[in-house]
């Protein structure tokens, strides 16, 4: 098992990561009264191990999915928190995916204005990405993740033993956010290139995830509450993503986020900031998880979504961070009838084979 530690001025955290990470870490909560939140899904499948590790600690099992992300399932977590006399010195167990993570993690912020908070990410996307650096959140009129708080989880346990009975999809949604990485880092972008071949292979997944939660907690550290700018390198893919997942649905958030960063690719190309052989590489591995990118039909319409971005200083402009050269990326400015333009472009390009 290996760890990072990672201080903030908020928050001093430790992310431990390996096999086994679970069973060896859990036992330190025996003693704590804990208040445990899962997901259907991950319920379902490890009903048994949230026995053997938690005991007869409270269980709180919300319905699997992102429509699970609002205030209403929110407030239910609230209540139920109240209601089982957890209080200040309690903990707050979020074990499941993203989903999971960022409601309780919203959750254990707001309940006597914070209650310690341990993260156990159960899909590859939590354990590469969305366990690590305190955003928590929930989607609100149909925007996504516009609610939420910064609130570090004092530990973060990220076993590999759960990638086992993760779907195939979960898997790709997972590389979509790794592949980002290799958009921001140089190490990663080459770990990914000599290992394309095997991508989905557990050991390479386990490998790569900690170089991941690394870089993640470097741009943390640096800019834990997203203004200093390096944090902003972590939503490569995302304006486009997000606005597609707001408009289409369809889709979970990690394939989005490949679609997202094929588009802005396709950005920073038309506009001479990324190109040769790095972009093509880039390309080719985005496609290889994949598979075909769609050529939505009212893109220009799914991209006016963008304005909602969090990155945008005003309603007209969009904020994208795009690729540039290997380890190295760009924040460009937009107008939102430009941007919706080389959206459309994009299409249009992936239309006409
Ligand atoms: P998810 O939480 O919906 O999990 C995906 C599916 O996998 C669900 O059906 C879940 O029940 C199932 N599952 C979870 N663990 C499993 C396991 N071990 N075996 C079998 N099935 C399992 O989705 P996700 O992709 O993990 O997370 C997506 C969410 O994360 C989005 O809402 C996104 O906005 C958020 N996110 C947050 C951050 C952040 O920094 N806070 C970063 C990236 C993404
Ligand atoms: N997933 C983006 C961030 O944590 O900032």
């Amino acid at each position: 098992m290996k760890s990072i530690i990672l201080n903030t001025p908020s928050c001093d955290s430790t992310i431990y990561c390996g096999e086994g990470a679970f069973k060896e870490r859990t036992q330190y909560l025996k003693d704590k009264k804990l208040f445990v939140i899962t997901d259907s899904n991950v319920h379902k499948i490890y009903a048994p191990l949230i026995k053997e590790a938690f005991g007869e600690n409270y269980v709180f099992v919300m319905p699997a999915g992102e429509g699970s992300k609002n205030h209403t399932q929110l407030f239910k977590i609230l209540s139920a928190m109240l209601e089982n006399g957890v209080t200040r010195s309690s903990v707050v167990v979020a074990l499941g995916g993203g989903v999971v993570g960022d409601v309780a993690g919203l959750a254990a912020s707001l309940y006597m204005r914070g209650v310690k908070l341990v993260q156990i990410p159960t899909t590859l996307l939590s354990q590469v990405d969305s366990s690590v650096g305190g955003k928590t959140a929930v989607d609100f009129k149909g925007v996504k993740n516009v609610v939420g708080t910064f609130y570090q989880p004092g530990e973060v346990i990220v076993d590999p033993m759960f990638l086992n009975t993760l779907p195939k999809r979960e898997i790709r949604c997972g590389l979509g956010e790794i592949i980002k990485y290799g958009a921001l880092d140089k190490g990663i972008y080459k770990s990914l290139i000599k290992n394309r071949a095997h991508l989905k292979g557990i050991k390479f997944l386990e490998d790569i995830t900690f170089d991941c939660i690394a870089h993640k907690a470097e741009v943390v550290r640096a800019d834990e509450r997203d203004v200093g700018g390096r944090r902003k390198t972590l939503n490569l893919g995302h304006t486009t993503g997000h606005a597609f997942e707001l408009y289409y649905r369809r889709k979970s958030h990690g394939e989005f986020v490949l679609i997202g960063m094929y588009y802005e690719l396709f950005i920073a190309r038309r506009m001479g900031i990324c190109g040769g052989r790095y972009a093509d590489n880039l390309e080719k591995l985005i496609k290889k998880v994949i598979g075909k990118i769609p050529a939505y039909e009212d893109a220009e319409r799914a991209a006016i979504f963008a304005k909602y971005d969090k990155k945008n200083t005003a309603t007209t402009q969009v904020s994208v961070i795009v690729p540039k050269c290997e380890g190295e990326s760009e924040e460009i400015k937009l107008q939102l009838e430009e941007y919706a333009g080389f959206i459309a472009q994009c299409r249009d390009s992936l239309l006409e084979g």
